[in-house]
């Protein structure tokens, strides 16, 4: 897909992450020619703002991605499945942000850092990952690709962006509520988010994973392109409004020393290492919100197996988690 300027969609512009889509087209540049905002019948008339002009949010319909070259899609997986043909129909391509397409054996699941050549097998949409899954494979590819991972067992601590922009208005006003003594029934959540940790996200399966655990496992074989790496995953909400962070335990299948992971790291990108605990340095979600990398720190060796290493990685799960990473792919595709 090679021309000057492209007409980019945004679906779901008023949204947490569209609107953060919104705002890295901007920043990163990208040779936008018309931005279409679209969001739901609720939002139509209002405006977005990009590149030192006001663009009007339209409804999202069927018939909304005539001349559009590139639709970003982050209303949901819902959204996705319903329009999502549709634009391909119309001629777009698809980057879709949502867990709609993502195992699909004919969408391509891309983090550019990792597996960037899978873009090029597309058939009309390209498949965002989840943000819990983006930030470990950026870190642990590198790793891989050196010493070979057999098994990960990760815990998250995610911020509650990822929820959606209700979320973290509930998390702000329910704060607020509890520190005058007043009540805030949960509406995004199922428990209290202020001051708690809810083991939770997303909805229950039979196996007693929830749908967030089984797409760390599922995503981060697909991402890495190898079935045979164990994944062992417990996925919690925090009361952090951006970053999620992840205890991250790998086994290896080759010796791999903290010391050669933080030079494997420092070299690979999207990646930046904070580790100096005797000056208090360690990446925390402060330290990546709004910014664009992967930051791991607490890198130590596991003694408890033969090859084995503890990390910790934080992100913020709206931009690399996210809108960044789907801005990115959309940047591979007009190199194509
Ligand atoms: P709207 O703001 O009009 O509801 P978040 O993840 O932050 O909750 O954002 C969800 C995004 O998806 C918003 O832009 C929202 O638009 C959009 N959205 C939700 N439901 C629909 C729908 N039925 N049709 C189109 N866009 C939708």
């Amino acid at each position: 897909m090679i021309k000057k300027l492209y007409n980019v969609a945004v679906v779901g512009a008023t949204g947490a992450v569209g609107q953060e889509m919104v705002k890295t087209l901007e920043q990163r540049n990208f040779p936008v020619n018309n931005l279409i905002p679209l969001a739901s019948a609720r939002s139509a008339g209002a405006e977005v703002e990009f590149a030192g002009d006001k663009w009007t949010v339209e409804e999202l319909t069927p018939t909304s991605f005539a001349n559009v070259d590139i639709a970003l899609f982050s209303a949901g997986a819902a959204r996705s499945k319903d329009y999502a043909p549709a634009a391909v129909e119309s001629g777009a391509v698809v980057v879709d942000n949502s867990s709609a397409f993502r195992m699909d054996p004919e969408v391509p699941l891309v983090v550019p850092e990792v597996n960037a050549h899978a873009i090029a097998l597309h058939k009309g949409i390209i498949a965002n990952p989840n943000c819990s899954t983006i930030q470990m494979v950026v870190a642990l590819k590198p790793l891989h690709d050196a010493a070979r991972i057999k098994r990960i067992v990760v815990s998250t601590y995610q911020s509650v962006s990822g929820a959606g922009s209700q979320a973290i208005h509930e998390l702000g006003d329910q704060t607020r509520a509890l520190l005058n003594f007043q009540d805030y029934a949960p509406k995004k959540f199922p428990w209290q988010i202020a001051f708690n940790c809810i083991p939770h996200i997303d909805s229950f399966t039979e196996s007693g994973y929830t749908k967030e655990e089984l797409k760390m496992i599922h995503e981060t074989r697909k991402i890495m392109e190898d079935d045979s790496i164990q994944v062992s995953p417990t996925t919690v909400r925090v009361p952090v409004f951006y970053g999620h962070g992840e205890a991250v335990n790998v086994e290896f299948e080759e010796p791999m020393s903290p010391e050669a992971a933080r030079e494997l790291l420092r070299a690979a990108p999207g990646v930046e290492v904070v580790d100096d605990p005797a000056s208090n340095q360690y990446p925390m979600a402060i330290t990546a919100a709004g910014k664009d990398a992967v930051y791991v720190g607490r890198i130590r060796k596991d003694e408890s197996v033969e090859h084995g290493l503890n990390l910790w990685i934080v992100s913020d799960n709206i931009r690399k988690g996210a809108a960044l990473n789907a801005v990115q792919i959309a940047e591979k595709l007009i190199e194509e």
